[in-house]
């Protein structure tokens, strides 16, 4: 139901340059899964992310599938992947008939946890039972630590896919998030900083991996005159008119992150000296795109709790969201394990939430949105 009076959490923002291209889309009559403007996107998201090889897709959970497909994941093998994400990251391994591992997060920077993985690689070579790929994420727009996470996966020969869906402009160290694994997945999706409404990319240096994945995403159809298939493939692709809307919103993507990171620096000093109040820290090795605002409330300390703000940002009509639950909470992995166990992710998880981040958020909205939650601070009333 569209409610105009609602403040969402991270609707879409138009650049303005969305009509213009689609209208170039329309005119070229390439209403199809392939096109100029998909050729484009890809060479901008080439640029990007500094991969040699993109290939536009249908959707992120899309890109991960294909990427684990493409290496050959399958049924017996095992994936080990960050336990603080959305399920997406590992849908593809499931798709594959993979088992998933998960680890906990670092509580410095609530990604995958290096050493963690260090230790548990050691330990699964000595027992002869290595994962088959790892799948770190760029948790609400920071990036993991990769080159640490890469250095470790190295020493045992165990590929790295890095889900950056929520990460697109975010920078790792010199580069832009996810670069340095051997693929990265991309997300457009409509809540996204950059949005085709559902999109996604698999980005890779791999010309081998991509020219296979983009087979795959055509239905693994052989290069020859009729339709010749020796494997089964998927309809991935992304349409021509998706990619010109995409194009238009690459085309702003530093203010976009400007705004976005402005967003959490008045949060940030609204919020300041409440107590129980803290905020996603940032790593000092990258820059978050802040996709979205996460603080973390101490109920104790701070006189209510998480569930309790967002109630009442709720009932003014404001949406709020708790953070990812750990995926070895959830019912569809009971028995999972989680490597180092699972309570630093268990923790942010009870009390983190997602703050609206919004193109759109004024300051007078967020001053709105502070002062809400202010009034439940046990010192201040
Ligand atoms: C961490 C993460 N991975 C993967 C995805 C999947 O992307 P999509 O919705 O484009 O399939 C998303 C977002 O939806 C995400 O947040």
């Amino acid at each position: 139901m569209p409610n105009t009076n609602r403040v969402f959490l991270s609707p879409p923002c138009l650049s303005g340059e969305e009509q213009k291209l689609v209208g170039e889309a329309f005119a070229s009559n390439y209403i199809a899964p392939l096109g100029p403007m998909v050729d484009r996107f890809e060479k901008d998201l080439e640029d990007l992310t500094g991969y040699k090889h993109v290939v536009a897709l249908s959707s992120g959970t899309a890109a991960l599938h294909l990427a684990l497909r493409c290496l050959g994941i399958g049924p017996g093998d095992e994936v080990w992947a960050a336990t603080l994400t959305f399920i997406a990251s590992l849908a593809g391994a499931n798709y594959q008939g993979a088992t998933t591992v998960f680890i906990d997060a670092d509580p410095a920077t609530w990604c995958l946890d290096p050493q963690l993985l260090e230790e548990a690689l050691r330990e699964a070579a000595s027992r002869g039972r290595l994962p088959k790929a790892v799948i770190p994420t760029d948790l609400f727009g920071q990036s993991c630590d990769l080159d640490a996470i890469v250095g470790i996966c190295d020493r045992h020969g165990i590929p790295v896919v890095c889900d950056s869906a929520e990460a697109v402009g975010a920078r790792y160290k010199d580069r832009h998030a996810g670069k340095g694994a051997r693929a990265a997945a991309l997300s457009f999706n409509g809540n996204k900083i950059v949005t085709t409404s559902s999109g996604g990319a698999l980005a890779s240096d791999d010309a081998a991996l991509i020219s296979l994945a983009r087979k795959l995403s055509t239905q693994a159809r052989e290069p020859v005159p009729h339709y010749e298939h020796v494997a089964i493939g998927y309809n991935y692709r992304l349409s021509n008119i998706l990619a010109a809307v995409g194009c238009a919103q690459l085309g702003d993507l530093e203010e976009r992150v400007r705004h976005r990171r402005w967003v959490f620096g008045q949060y940030m000093e609204y919020l300041a000296n409440l107590p129980g109040i803290q905020f996603m820290p940032e790593a000092p090795y990258g820059t978050s795109n802040r996709w979205l605002s996460v603080i973390v409330v101490d109920a104790g300390q701070f006189g209510a709790s998480r569930e309790d703000i967002r109630l009442l940002l709720e009932r003014h009509n404001i949406e709020s969201r708790p953070i990812w639950k750990p995926m070895h909470l959830q019912p569809v992995f009971a028995g999972s394990r989680c490597i180092g166990g699972g309570a630093v992710s268990e923790r942010l998880f009870a009390t983190g939430l997602c703050l609206p981040s919004g193109h759109a958020l004024t300051d007078r909205d967020i001053q709105r949105i502070c002062d809400l939650i202010r009034s439940l601070c046990r010192t201040v009333n």
